[in-house]
Parts: structure tokens; sequence; C-alpha cells
């Protein structure tokens, strides 16, 4: 780790130490614990970043709650990728303002990678002004000094960088799961799909040193964890710009030999530079998960080109059956996009084209969203939305009819599910995740999460399936 980096935690560290002084003084003054609540969108990175921001709030001495509903504190961790993530915050914002007027004590925050896009924080900053705190992606390690500076009773701390000068990882964690967790490997993005403004709210692409993200896992391991996801926007560009850095094959392979560890997965592969190297590394790790989520976007050369995505339909096909090929009990998962501007009824064919050839497991299917900053956004050839709607009603159907085909293969085997909860709908059942990442339902108690057992699968359900201990 970088000297600075070392000292800007340890700045943190103090910040916090702070804020639980202060609210200890609140705490006497309302004769009773303030609580606090963590409201996520997005992706897994986001998801990751909120088990940060829990982590200090615990520490600094807030009772979490997972309803906002009676918090004193609600901090909204946002997603601007497609315009209903901003739609589904503004509706939150609508509800926590009313509660705020009956209890204006109660403080507000809304951080991540939505008020890191200059019209949403300009929007924020002139029509929700009864928001208290703001903070990007580029700042997240602040959030103790800005938690300090809020009891102290500051409002209206509005504050969004435009490039991250520090890694700071070792600040206090809450994970949600006490046997998995998620750990960055890089942040960022250069990739610049034309559509996209991830590369725009999460800056430049910066992978952490491999060493410290061993370190990490090791400790997680030690604290019990057995299953960690490897986080990068684009795990196969890890390493660039760094020194001496090894690859994203090797770091699989290392992260494989930390005691304790038992699976690894990773996420998100772009197709454009997935080495055989990788393949090799999968097929011979029994630990790392046979799951690979490949994202397809478009089948069309044509719109691929225009995505910036610097793969052709056949290079994607031909890669993707590869993998099949050397792996054939991994399941391919991807995401699509539907309504790219120009997009033709042609360009939708090779895209279902795309989808037959490949089978996938499941896929995630988008409709295009225009987003402020992106070249996508201000082409004049914008698909009409009842022509938009028509495609994504076709390539969903093709979607749903092989990944249905697909989840049939493993009925009556028995594969290793770690058992993740109990279910909430059938009472003496558990839920597990397959290696595949599959749902697998079966009769189990609570003391069995966190374990990983052998299940036959009975019954496949859609998407999950039924499932009896082997
Ligand atoms: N880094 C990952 C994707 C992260 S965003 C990758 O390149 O694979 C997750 C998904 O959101 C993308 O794969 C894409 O399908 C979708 N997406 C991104 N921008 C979008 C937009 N403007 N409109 C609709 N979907 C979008
Ligand atoms: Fe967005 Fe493309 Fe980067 Fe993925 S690779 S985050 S889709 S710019
Ligand atoms: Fe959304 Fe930011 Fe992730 S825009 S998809 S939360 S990187």
């Amino acid at each position: 780790m970088k000297q600075s980096d070392i000292l800007a935690t340890e700045k943190q560290l103090g910040y916090i130490s702070e804020s639980a002084n202060a609210l200890k003084i609140a705490e006497e003054n309302k004769g009773r614990k303030l609580t606090a609540s963590v409201v996520t969108f997005g992706c897994q990175m986001n998801a990751r970043d909120s088990e940060k921001l829990a982590g200090i709030l615990v520490s600094a001495g807030f009772e979490l709650l997972e309803d906002t509903e009676d918090a004193d504190f609600v901090l909204y961790n946002t997603c601007t990728v497609r315009d209903n993530a901003n739609q589904k915050l503004y509706g939150h914002l609508g509800e926590v303002h009313s509660r705020k007027k009956k209890n204006p004590e109660m403080m507000v925050g809304i951080c991540g990678c939505l008020p890191q896009e200059p019209s949403a924080f300009e929007r924020l900053k002139k029509s929700y002004s009864f928001v208290d705190l703001i903070f990007g992606t580029h700042n997240l390690y602040a959030f103790p000094e800005y938690l300090s500076r809020l009891l102290s009773g500051e409002r209206h701390i509005y504050e969004i960088m435009d490039h991250s000068d520090n890694i700071v990882e070792d600040l206090p964690v809450l994970r949600k799961y006490p046997f998995k967790s998620g750990v960055n490997i890089m942040f960022g993005c250069n990739n610049f799909c034309t559509y996209c403004i991830v590369p725009h709210v999460r800056g430049r692409e910066r992978s952490r040193e491999s060493a410290d993200i061993l370190a990490e896992i090791k400790k997680l391991a030690d604290s019990g964890v057995k299953e960690v996801m490897l986080l990068g926007q684009n795990v196969n560009s890890y390493g660039n710009g760094l020194a001496d850095e090894i690859s994203f094959p090797e770091l699989l392979k290392r992260t494989c030999d930390v005691p304790g560890i038992e699976r690894v997965r990773f996420m998100t592969s772009h197709p454009k530079d997935l080495s055989d190297e990788l393949i090799k590394t999968i097929k011979e790790n029994d630990k790392i998960c046979r799951h690979l989520h490949l994202p397809l976007q478009s089948g069309s050369t044509k719109v691929l080109k225009e995505m910036n995505r610097r793969y052709t339909k056949e290079q994607y096909i031909d890669l993707a059956l590869k993998i099949r090929n050397e792996i054939p009990d991994l399941a391919m998962t991807t995401d699509i996009m539907v309504g790219f501007p120009g997009e033709t009824a042609a360009d939708v064919d090779d895209t279902i084209d795309v989808i037959n050839k490949v089978k996938y497991d499941n896929a995630f299917t988008f409709i295009y969203s225009k987003r402020m900053g992106t070249p996508a956004a201000v082409r004049e050839d914008q698909v009409p939305e009842t022509l938009v709607k028509e495609s994504f009603d076709r390539v969903l159907k093709v979607v749903q009819d092989t990944a249905k085909e697909q989840s049939l293969r493993w009925q009556g085997q028995v594969l290793d599910a770690l058992v993740e909860e109990e279910n909430s709908s059938m009472d003496g059942y558990v839920t597990g995740r397959l290696s595949n990442n599959m749902i697998v339902h079966f009769e189990g108690c609570k003391e069995m999460i966190g374990n990983i057992v052998p299940v036959r699968l009975d019954e496949c359900r859609g998407f999950y399936y039924m499932g009896s201990r082997a």
C-alpha cells in the first residue's frame, strides 16, 4: 500500500472515533441509541461499497436497521447506469422527504454513482435541498469525515471529486454474509463503451496491488469466509498500469491457494480480452466457480462497432463456444441491450442468432437508456419506443426459451451447494447456491448456513431447483 493511502486511512479512522464521541452525546440527549439504514442500488461494486458504509456506521455506534422507516440517518448508495435507477432514487427521496418534514432531526445522505454525474448533482442540489450529505464515488472513503461533520451539526455537506487520489481499503466493513464476500481488485473502467456512464462516474481504471488483495482475502478467510468474488468492471485487464503485476488468471490461482477459501467467483469479464490462459485456469482449478458472465450487449457486428465493444459477432461466438467446449459444466450468462441508436430489426436478428448459438444459462436483457455525456446519447437515430419494445419482447422470448432448456441439464445431478439462508417461504428448508450460480432449495436447518453440502437436483422449476441432501 502507498504511504499516502496509509495516512488517509489513519485520518479516516480518527474521524470514526470523533463520530463515536459525538454519537454518545446525541444518544444521551435522546435517551436511546441512534439508528441508521443504508439503501443500495446497482451492481456488486455498490453492494460492496455499502458494506463499507455500514461498517463505518456501526463502528461509530449506530444501530443498523434493514428498514429506513425508523432510521435517524438514511444513506442512499446510488446507481445511474440506466434512467430507471435514477427514477427509483427520486421515488425514495419523495417518501423520505415527507418523513423528514415530520421529523426534522433525521439525516438524509446520498452517495455513489448518481451524484457523480454533473446534471444529477445539480438537480439534487436544486430540488432536494433537504438532503444533508452528498458525496460521490471518488471520496467514498472520506465518509467518516463527513459523518463526523454531520454529527457535529453541519448540514448541506455536498462534496463531489472528479478523480480518486487514494485507494483506502482498510476501514471497517460490515459484511452481509459471514461466509462470502466481494473483494475489489480494481476500480473504474477505461473501455468507454459509447452508451455507458460507468467510466464517467467511476473514473479511470485502477488496479489494486495483488499483495494487498491477497492480504485482504487471507484476512477474510481467517474470519470464516469461504467464497470470494473478485470485483472489477473488466477483470481481464487486471494489473494494467501497475509495475510488475501478475495477470488476472495468476491472481485467481493465488486466491485459490489461500487456506480456507473454497470458492472463487469473479465479475465482470469483457469478451475482448478474455485469454486462453483464463480458460485454462478455470478448467484446472475446481475452486473457481463454474460460472462465467460474458456480456454480449449486441450480436450485430455493426452495432458492436458503434458501441466500441471491440469484438465482432463471429469473434464472440467463437470465444463462447470455445469456453463451452473446454468447460462443459460451466454456466454462461450475459447482458444484452436492445434499442441502441440505429439498431434495425436485422441487428436484433443477429442478437437472437447469437443467443440461439450460445444458449445462455441466463441473461439480463436491458432496454437502452440514454445517458448524458455519452456519445450514443447525442445520436439522432434513437430508436422509436414501439420498435424497441417489439425487439425487446422478441429477444426476451429466445433468452427465456434457451435458458429454460439449459437449466434442465443439471437435473438428477449431485452438486455442491453453499447454504446461504433459511428459506423465507418454506419452513424447514434452506437455500443454497451451486458453483454454477444456480439456486437450490432443500430440506435443512439454519445450522447449515455457511456450509458446503452435496445436494441432488431433483426438480427444475425454471431458474431454480428443488433438491434433497445427497
Ligand atoms: N462492465 C460490465 C458492465 C457494467 S454495467 C461489462 O462491460 O460487461 C452492467 C450492464 O448494464 C451492461 O452490461 C449493459 O448491458 C447495461 N448497460 C450499461 N449502460 C447501459 C445503458 N446506457 N442502457 C441500458 N443498459 C446499459
Ligand atoms: Fe461500461 Fe463498457 Fe466499462 Fe462495462 S466495459 S463498465 S459496459 S464502459
Ligand atoms: Fe450502477 Fe455505478 Fe454499478 S452506475 S451499475 S452502481 S458502477
